[in-house]
């Protein structure tokens, strides 16, 4: 790799200001300053910016146990990002897998692997994404069959695919949905004449919520992890 994008894949630098670092012999490849951004840096290559060791960040798998109030998408919003609750570098280059709404809690994946979340989001994948929702009213007796034949929501094309309600006592359920239309689970049971009070993501395929997470924390996914994700329609 040219050792100008190494500076800007281990850094925070932009293109230019790489230009402008490497110009003033701020930075050593093996010990010695180079200054040309075409020179290649090589796999065991010790380079360094006054000093510092740089690493190539790479490819980021995060999960994030997302509070209320916070805001999947970057633009218009009136809610802070989700991505201000993360101390990482590069921020800029990382996305949600899919979104939730605001007032939505639990799971959420941040990557800056766009082929992994395709995978993830993808309803043709058929990954399962595992609600806790909190109602206002008592379910149906028929709520079972109605979500499982699927729902037809205002504005679709298609009924909703095959969805799997449990009940958890009188006012919550935990419904597995494999695709991610607008306010989906929301849309699903306001077709039934019901309001969703609460809604947490427990799961995202095999993956469920680390317990250890308090509402705002985060931490990096594992290898096997990720792995198994990028596996999810594969059988
Ligand atoms: N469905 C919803 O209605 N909202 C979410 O945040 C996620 C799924």
């Amino acid at each position: 790799m040219r050792l100008d994008k190494y500076l800007c894949e281990s850094t925070d630098l932009t293109r230019s200001q790489a230009r402008l670092v490497l110009g003033s012999g701020e930075v050593t490849v093996n010990g010695e300053v180079i200054k040309r951004g075409t020179h290649v840096v090589r796999d065991g290559d010790d380079v360094r910016w006054e000093d510092d060791k740089l690493n190539l960040i790479g490819l980021r798998y995060i999960m994030l146990n997302k509070p209320a109030g916070y805001e999947c998408s970057l633009r218009n919003s009136q809610h802070l990002p989700v991505m201000d609750l993360l101390d990482v570098d590069k921020r800029d280059r990382l996305h949600t897998v899919g979104r939730l709404d605001v007032d939505t809690t639990g799971l959420i994946l941040i990557t800056d692997d766009g082929q992994w979340t395709h995978r993830i989001i993808s309803p043709r994948h058929r990954c399962d994404k595992v609600y806790l929702a909190t109602l206002a009213e008592p379910l149906p007796d028929n709520a079972e069959d109605l979500f499982t034949a699927g729902i037809q929501l205002e504005g679709e094309d298609k009924p909703t695919l095959p969805a799997v309600l449990e009940r958890v006592d009188e006012l919550t359920a935990r419904l597995t949905i494999q695709e991610g239309k607008y306010h989906q689970v929301r849309r699903m049971f306001a077709s039934l004449g019901n309001h969703v009070l609460a809604l947490h993501r427990e799961r995202i395929g095999s993956l469920a919520l680390d317990a250890d997470l308090q509402p705002g924390e985060s931490r990096y996914l594992t290898p096997a992890e990720v792995s198994d994700l990028a596996q999810v329609g594969e059988n």
